[in-house]
């Protein structure tokens, strides 16, 4: 095969398992130009997805995330600590012949008192942009999603919905399996989370991509270390009230920053010192220190103007009946709150607190 022919191939931005097959196809008909090319990758491409199309239904699934440290001062370049949940959302793709059409997403969880109502216009504009972004923006898909995260509360339910999303498409438009968790899939998510968040530093697709608990920094270059926990503890996450979008929240703290610079920046940094310290904690296992901490970091946050007196109320609960730690979770202005608990006070934890929240879910860290 000419190599003249590869590198025309290559040239169009022909996929490394594609190059022979399309340089052979210009070679046999005889006409190495770009344009032949084109047509020949665009033949390839719509025969992968005819084969595709038989596979259908796909599903791919995805976890919400709570942030256990370093919210805010993750978006000036502080390190931040997460952990994925074992609640989280599914995609569903299945063949439609007036689609591509977007269905009402199902959200399997009831938010007595909240309202909880999915913001439709950013879901869709998502998925547009990621039909977009996988070439399949005529395709004959529906598009599900079932979901037991509430939106908008901060656990990381664009997240999940743009990662599980991801996932979806592109299996669907590379015929089979892909689990790429890798950069690819990670800028790809980073693309519909700015849909959500304007300017997301990150933190939220790379713990739901990652799972587990997971050290980040946003970079460059991007930090996504895993956090070995020596031992199991456990977490508890309450919806406490309706929350603010992130993207106000975010610039709620760029404003603050504008009118007194040095006072906002060490809180971020204060912040990002607690965040380094929980750390190590975690990682030797000292979860009393890992507690104390996540204290401190929701009194920054509180510093920071990002806490409701519902929300410092709902960590002082928390404290009250047991648990080591606790503090607000994700962007603030309501939302949930996040507990750090000894395994074999979670039962107790639970009964005594549980009546006082919309929501709250006991969770293992790292357990996804
Ligand atoms: C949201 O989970 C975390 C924030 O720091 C925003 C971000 O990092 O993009 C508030």
């Amino acid at each position: 095969m000419s190599l003249h022919a590869r590198s025309v191939a290559l040239s169009i931005g022909t996929p490394a398992e594609l190059v022979d097959q399309v340089a052979g196809e210009l070679v046999q008909r005889g006409e190495v130009k770009v344009a032949a090319a084109e047509r020949i990758l665009k033949q390839f491409r719509r025969a992968e997805r005819e084969d595709s199309t038989e596979q259908l239904p796909v599903e791919a699934a995805a976890p919400g995330k709570v942030v256990l440290f370093g919210e805010h001062a993750v978006v000036y370049g502080h390190a931040g600590i997460t952990a994925s949940i074992d609640i989280g959302l599914k995609v569903r793709l299945s063949h439609d012949p007036d689609g591509p059409r977007f269905l009402q997403p199902r959200l399997t969880l009831e938010c007595p008192g909240a309202d909880c109502d999915i913001d439709m216009r950013r879901f869709s504009r998502a998925v547009d942009a990621a039909l977009e972004q996988y070439g399949l923006s005529h395709e004959p898909l529906a598009i599900e999603v079932e979901s037991d995260l509430v939106p908008g509360m901060g656990l990381g339910s664009s997240a999940a919905f743009s990662t599980a999303l991801c996932r979806a498409l592109r299996r669907y438009a590379r015929g089979g399996e892909d689990e790429d968790t890798g950069e690819g899939l990670f800028a790809e998510v980073q693309e519909l989370e700015r849909i959500f968040h304007g300017q997301p530093s990150g933190i939220d697709a790379a713990t739901v991509i990652s799972g587990g608990v997971l050290w980040f920094r946003k970079g460059p270059p991007r930090e996504v270390l895993p956090i070995r926990l020596p031992r199991p503890v456990a977490g508890m996450v309450c919806i406490v009230e309706p929350g603010a979008r992130t993207i106000e929240l975010v610039r709620q703290v760029a404003h603050s920053r504008e009118l007194d610079q040095a006072r906002t920046d060490a809180i971020l940094e204060e912040i990002g010192a607690l965040t380094a310290e929980a750390g190590s904690a975690l990682g030797s296992g000292d979860y009393v220190r890992a507690g104390m901490l996540m204290l401190r970091n929701h009194e920054a946050l509180e510093r920071l103007g990002v806490s409701t007196p519902r929300l410092d109320e709902a960590v002082e609960l928390l404290l009250n009946n047991g648990a080591l730690g606790a503090k607000l979770t994700g962007a603030g202005g309501g939302g949930a709150v996040v507990a750090l608990v000894e395994p074999e006070q979670l039962a107790g934890l639970v009964r005594s607190v549980q009546g006082s929240f919309l929501l709250a879910y006991p969770f293992e860290l790292g357990s996804y």
